[in-house]
């Protein structure tokens, strides 16, 4: 297991670029299983689960290329509904292909899918929602789905989920008549897919709102070369925050501050200055700050979870006191117990941390046992004294490309073990 090794203490300056987003490049991939010609995605790294996507792609009778950093996908010889066992039990998105899959070839097999380990992540809502749309769904561990047809349906989600959401968008718009998706998620990487498909030809009204409606068409003829999926707004947040907690002053490019509006009211005259422009955020810590007081976790546009591992470090070397609460995924805590062995002081009670923050945070030997725990033990071991021996590199590699490539640039003292 690879490791990473931080000299913390050493304030981040310069520039860093965030380029395409993960949560939106896997579910474009999947799409892409409802196209039958090559479409390219600009500005895309390599990172781990997006790796895993394409190999399951690969093994479906797909295929992709990389020309510099635009990433080829063609699944127009796609032949095998089947989603392999073994890299599906790896990533989480594997289920964003059930939708796509099924509205190709009307049937498709699969296992309960993988991903980060921070508790339950059942995918009832995914099945019933197929099902409103026709599929038979039968198994358990091993899923069988088929639909003789799919017919648009009005379906009512009981939680706005980001993945259930795309995955009703992509079986819907080969559907029959129309869909409304009631209680839709609203996050950006979901209008970003839909702006994808409505160029290829799909019609989608309603993304970023929590009423969706797709009118099913035929097939997706119009052809496109090129598409520019956005850029990551957890990345964005993950360096705007380990530049908080070091001290620094850091111009991130590539990030639209739309997207991160939620964070940036936190930390905005928390001791720090902002500037945004339509494609960068500049952003100068000008000393400790204060506690964050109340944030809770929830669909966007309220706290993203995905950034709550990386706000609750960021908030142990606050002057004073920050509650979290977690209104996505309850026992997203993992982070806390490697935190305490920094000297943080984190009580959690149920869905709630409670963090009172300290200055005498100090290195430790750390496991990340989840992407964006990792994060967060990535940002606390930058601003702690000493040094601090993170395991699970490759846990956090899923989601961020050469993270220690771009620290070292900015001047942090890390290295890969
Ligand atoms: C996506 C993101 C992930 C992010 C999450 C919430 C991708 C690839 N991943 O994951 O980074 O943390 O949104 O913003 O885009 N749920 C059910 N049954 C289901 C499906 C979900 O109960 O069938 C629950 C989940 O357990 C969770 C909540 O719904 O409590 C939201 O999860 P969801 O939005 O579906 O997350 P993902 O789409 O898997």
């Amino acid at each position: 297991m690879s490791k990473l090794i931080i000299n913390g203490k050493n304030k981040l300056y310069g520039k860093v670029d965030v380029k395409s987003a993960k949560n939106a490049i896997l579910p474009l991939i999947a799409s892409c299983v409802l196209l039958d010609f090559e479409v390219g995605f600009l500005n895309c790294n390599e990172i781990g689960d997006v790796s895993v996507m394409l190999d399951i792609i690969k093994s479906l009778g797909g295929k992709y290329r990389y020309e510099g950093d635009t990433l080829f996908v063609d699944c127009s010889s796609v032949y095998i509904p089947e989603l392999p066992c073994e890299l599906s039990k790896k990533i989480r998105a594997s289920v964003f292909l059930l939708g796509p899959l099924l509205a190709r070839f009307r049937k498709v097999s699969a296992v309960t899918p993988g991903g980060c380990n921070f508790g339950e992540r059942p995918i009832g809502m995914h099945l019933d929602g197929l099902k409103m749309l026709g599929a038979e769904v039968s198994g358990s561990e091993h899923l069988y789905l088929r639909a003789e047809k799919l017919t648009g349906a009005k379906i009512e989600l009981p939680f706005p989920s980001v993945g259930v959401t795309e995955n009703l968008i992509m079986a819907s718009c080969l559907a029959e008549g129309e869909t409304v998706i009631i209680n839709s998620a609203k996050e950006p990487e979901i209008a970003c897919l839909c702006s994808f498909l409505n160029r290829l030809g799909a019609k989608i009204y309603g993304a970023g709102t929590s009423r969706i409606t797709v009118h099913g068409v035929k097939k997706l003829t119009n052809k496109i070369s090129y598409f520019k999926p956005i850029t990551d707004r957890i990345e964005v947040g993950t360096y705007m925050l380990a530049t908080l907690n070091t001290g620094g002053e850091v111009e991130i490019s590539g990030a639209n501050f739309l997207h991160n509006t939620s964070l940036i009211k936190k930390i905005y005259n928390n001791t720090c200055k902002i500037s945004l422009e339509s494609d960068k955020i500049y952003l100068k810590c000008c000393g400790v700050g204060n506690g964050l007081g109340f944030i809770k976790t929830a669909p966007y546009p309220s706290f993203p979870t995905d950034l709550q591992s990386p706000l609750l470090a960021y908030a142990c070397s606050l002057n004073g006191k920050t509650v979290i609460e977690e209104g996505v995924f309850k026992n997203r805590f993992a982070i806390a117990n490697e935190l305490k062995k920094m000297n943080a002081n984190i009580y959690i009670d149920g869905n709630r941390a409670v963090i009172n923050g300290t200055n005498r945070l100090h290195g430790a030997v750390l496991n990340a046992s989840d992407l964006r725990s990792g994060a967060g033990l990535i940002i606390s071991a930058l601003g702690a004294e000493g040094v601090s021996e993170i395991s699970g590199l490759e846990v956090i590699e899923r989601g961020y490309f050469e993270i220690d490539k771009k620290l070292k640039q900015l001047g942090a003292d890390i290295t890969k073990g």
